[in-house]
Parts: structure tokens; sequence; C-alpha cells
């Protein structure tokens, strides 16, 4: 390539590499009742995205007299509107990937996290780290994903701040630097005190604001509220900046160190903060891994993975949206995109953006935005998008289910419909289907039972197949592999019965509880048995 082309090419670029560092992408990680909705509220109103709090519940409720199915995705906390939300802040255009509040989900939950390039962590201050966020946190810690806490409830009875922190640092591993650190507790809690600056933003008149902090001496501070202990306060302090570590970016970005803020997201307090503090440190979209090649974010080349697929938005409608998070470059509406596992081309003439309340078509998107896709079974779940480049993005995980059942089909003679139908649903993410090599009836492996519920109730709907689950002699599956062929193949002659094939035609051996895994496992020397595979 000629100079001149050269720098024809890099100014063409640099539009695009704007966009690109202009753009978060994240997502919220929380236990139940933390105040995940809540924030979720908040953060939108920051971005001018909804006009009124209390949009993203409404929305929830008002699907409510949709049919059953619909009831039980407005339980599991998932609607059109709520999977992905894009708003503006500071000239920062953030992506807010939602996950299902309830844990039978959390396999949706894993595949959303591998779309976002960091995460908020919110942490109720009376509860601390709970359950469902350490889980959570141990996925976002595979993938070295930076968590800015968001210590939230400050209005209410709340445990010590140096006790919260230092639960984070000793369950999580993790390091803590506040960022803003609380005035008063409970009842009492003023408002909050910004570490870097040393002013006070207080909860009564300003706490939505974002900007400077207003400079307030502590010691005026007890003249607004008789209850705080001034000179307990400035010992406080006195401590923080004595004992807590100072912000590191590089310690951040690389996952082992988290920004904390203190704030209430009931009260809009501590948000601006929190996302001043995302746009500030939280990463522009980070370099994906393709089983070839690391593809970064600037190239001019589109590329992008489909992590999550949402059917039947509208019930008038029957469509399916595939939620492809772009990797590299630019989407164009209308342009054509190969998908990489048929090799065929598709035309992306309708990709979505999504709003609070809304859905848009999108004309333009870069690599850091999630665009729905709507199509017909197309796409599923894991798939790789690209300009024509053969490369397959790794990392949309599958997990070993937790509970097995075998379908069992009132109707005989629709075996082939239920067939189709099941693999439908296995390609989009409901549930995990497996297909003993024996012949026998296909087994469907999922992490919570309400995903059976589901695939009930849509089999029902979508198919007119009633079909029930049966309690299998099997509980367990897990893929399996070999160094060699041979050793591969007489494992699998060994096991016939034992053996089912799941949607991408890779084998698991399926075991009757954890002590047959154990025996089998002991027995097979040169087999490696694996609860998690990447979706090819
Ligand atoms: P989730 O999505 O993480 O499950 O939590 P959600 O936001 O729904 O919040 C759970 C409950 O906690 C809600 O109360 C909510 O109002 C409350 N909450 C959230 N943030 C704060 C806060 O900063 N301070 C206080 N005091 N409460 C907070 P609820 O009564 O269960 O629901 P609702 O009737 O208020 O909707």
């Amino acid at each position: 390539m000629s100079d001149t082309a050269l720098a024809a090419e890099s100014a063409s670029q640099s539009p695009l590499a704007h966009e690109v560092k202009r753009r978060r992408t994240f997502a919220i990680i929380s236990h139940p009742d933390a105040g995940k909705t809540t924030l979720t509220e908040k953060l939108l109103l920051f971005g001018g995205a909804i006009n009124l709090a209390g949009q993203v519940k409404a929305k929830g409720e008002r699907r409510s007299t949709r049919s059953d199915w619909m009831k039980i995705e407005r339980d599991r906390g998932i609607s059109v509107v709520t999977s992905v939300m894009t708003f503006e802040f500071n000239d920062l255009v953030f992506n807010l990937l939602d996950t299902p509040g309830h844990e039978d989900f959390s396999e949706d939950t894993y595949r959303t996290l591998t779309a976002v390039d960091s995460a908020v962590m919110v942490i109720d201050a009376a509860k601390g780290i709970e359950d469902r966020t350490r889980k959570l946190f141990e996925v976002c810690r595979l993938r070295d994903i930076p968590i800015v806490t968001f210590i939230n409830k400050m209005d209410r009875e709340s445990r010590d701040p140096f006790d919260l922190m230092d639960e984070i640092e000793k369950t999580l591993a993790l390091d803590t630097t506040p960022m803003t650190w609380p005035v008063g507790r409970g009842r009492d809690f003023l408002g909050t005190y910004d570490i870097a600056t040393g002013g006070v933003r207080l909860l009564e008149g300003g706490g939505a604001k974002t900007g400077e902090a207003e400079q307030i001496a502590i010691a005026d501070l007890a003249s607004r509220n008789p209850n705080l202990d001034a000179a307990a306060v400035s010992e406080e302090l006195e401590l923080v900046s004595e004992a807590c570590k100072p912000f590191d970016l590089e310690s951040f970005r690389e996952g082992h160190l988290t920004p904390v803020f203190f704030g209430s997201a009931l009260r809009n307090f501590g948000v601006g903060d929190l996302l001043e503090g995302l746009g500030r440190y939280a990463p522009a979209p980070r370099a994906q891994d393709s089983a070839a090649r690391k593809v970064e974010a600037a190239e001019p080349k589109m590329s992008a993975f489909v992590f999550k697929i949402q059917a039947n938005m509208d019930p008038n409608h029957r469509d399916r949206i595939a939620f492809a998070r772009l990797c590299s470059g630019k989407l164009t509406r209308g342009m054509k995109a190969k998908l990489v596992r048929t090799g065929k081309n598709m035309t992306l003439s309708a990709p979505q953006f999504f709003f609070a309340q809304d859905r848009a078509i999108a004309d333009e998107a870069f690599a850091g935005d999630v665009v729905g896709i709507p199509n017909h079974g197309t796409l599923r779940i894991g798939d790789t998008l690209t300009e024509g480049e053969d490369i397959q993005f790794v990392g949309v995980p599958s997990f070993a289910p937790e509970i097995l059942r075998r379908v069992r089909l009132g109707d005989a003679m629709k075996a082939k419909k239920l067939k189709e139908a099941l693999q439908q649903m296995s390609e989009e993410g409901v549930v995990q289907v497996f297909r003993p090599r024996d012949g026998s009836p296909a087994m469907v492996g999922v992490v919570g039972q309400l995903q059976l519920d589901v695939l009930k109730a849509r089999l029902e709907a979508e198919y007119a197949l009633p079909v029930d689950f049966e309690i299998s002699e099997f509980q367990l599956a897990r893929w399996f592999s070999a160094d060699d062929r041979k050793t591969f193949d007489t494992f699998v002659n060994a096991n016939g019965s034992g053996i089912a094939e799941d949607v991408d035609g890779d084998l698991v051996y399926l075991a009757k509880n954890e002590f047959y895994l154990g025996y089998t496992r002991e027995r097979s020397p040169g087999i490696t048995f694996t609860n998690v595979k990447d979706v090819k």
C-alpha cells in the first residue's frame, strides 16, 4: 500500500477508533434485592434514556397479562427492553446488559457476562457479599472483567464500611479502594466524602448531580445534623487515607482491584459518582479472543458473536432476536455478514438497538455495541458473524447441567416435530439437549427447574407438543476428550448407553452420580472430563 493510501486508511479509521473509545459495555452483578433494578433505573435517568424512574419495573408488570410462558419470562425478569439498555452520558455511550434475576437462569447470565468489558457489583450495605454475588464474581474473574463496586442502601442501617471492604478483600480476594466514603450511617447518613477532592456531597440537595462535590468542612457538617460525631468522622477519614490502597488503574483493569462507591440507589445518591467512575476507569471495548487470533476492537472489519437469543418478544410476530456483541469494526444496516458456522452470508437488513422503552432500527453500530438481529432460527448462541474472515470467537460457555430429565411425549407420532423443537430450544439456549447414542428418548439438561417450566410451556404454546419430564437414571453429563483418537473411541465403545450427543454433535458421558463419575474417571486414563464447554 502506498503512503498516501495508508494515510487515507488511518484517517478513515480514526472516526471508528473514536467511536470505539466512547463505548462502555457493562453488566450489573448482584444478589436479588440488593438494588439492581433500582440502580438500573437511576443510571438510565442519568442518560436521559427514561424520564420517569420506575419504568423498568413498570414495564415488566405490564407484561403480566400475556400468556403463561410470558409470565415465566416476566418472573425471570427479562423483557426486550431490559435485555440491553443503551444511553449516553458525558459524551460516552453506555451499553448496560441486563442479566436475569432468577438463579435458575444463571446460564443466561454467564453468557451475558462474556459480552461485557466491565461489571458493576452492587452490594447491600446491610448484608455484604451474598451467595449469588460471589458466584457471578467468579465468572467475571475467569475472564478478568474489571469490577466497580457500588455499596447500596447507605440510607438504611448498614454494616461498618471498613468491615464491608474487608469482606470484599477476604472473600473475593480482590483489593479495594474507596473512591467515596459515607458520612454518617442509616438515618443519619448525610452524604459522601469524595476521597480525591476532599469535598462532601450531601444527600439533601444535589445528590443526583455529578461534578465537583461541595467543599464542606466536616466540623460544619455537625451543625446540619447534631447526631453526627464530627471527631469520629475525621478520625475515620484519616484511617481511610492511611490504611486504604490508592487507586491503581492497571490493577483495576486486570481485575485485581475494585474501586468502591457508596450510595443509595433509591435516593439517587452516589449514582452519578458511580457513572462517572465507570466512564473514567472502565475499559473501552477490549480485544476479543477468536480461535485463530485476537481481534482488536478498532479493526475496520466488522465482527460479532451471538451471546443470547430471545424468542417471542412480540407474541404477535413470533420473532426471534439474536443479541450480538460487536467485537470489531462498524455494522451498517443492510450489510452482508458471513455466518462462519455455515459459511453462508446473511443480510443484516433490520439490526436493532434497544433503549429503555423502545427498540429502533440501527443504521450503524460500533464495536462494543449490542444489536438485536431478527431471524427465524438461522442464528444460534455462540455464532460468529464477520465480513468474510473465518474466525470463531471463543469463550461463550456451556455449563454441565445440574438437572437431567428424559422428555416424555404423549403422542409418539410427533417425535420428529419434538426433535426439531428441541433442537431449536437448545440453539436458543433455553435448555441443553442430549441425544443418547443408543437411540433412547432425548434428555434435557438445565441449571434450574424454571428452565424446564419454560420449555414445557413453550413446547405446548409454540409447537402444540404437550410433554412431561421423567427422572432419568443419569444425573450428570460431562464433556470429555482424549489426547488420541484411539483412546477416545475405546472409551465411547465401552460406554455405549452412557454416551450422548449435544447440540453441536459433541459427545458427553452420562453418569448415574458423582460416585460413578469418579469411578469411570479412575478407570479411564487418558480421558479428560469437563463441566464447561466453549460453544462452537
Ligand atoms: P434487585 O433488582 O437487585 O432485586 O433489587 P431492587 O432494585 O428491586 O430493590 C430491592 C428492594 O430494595 C426494593 O424494595 C427497593 O426499593 C429497595 N432499595 C433499592 N435500593 C435502595 C436504597 O438505596 N435504599 C433503600 N432503603 N432501599 C433500596 P421493595 O420494597 O422490595 O420493592 P419496591 O416495592 O420498593 O419496588
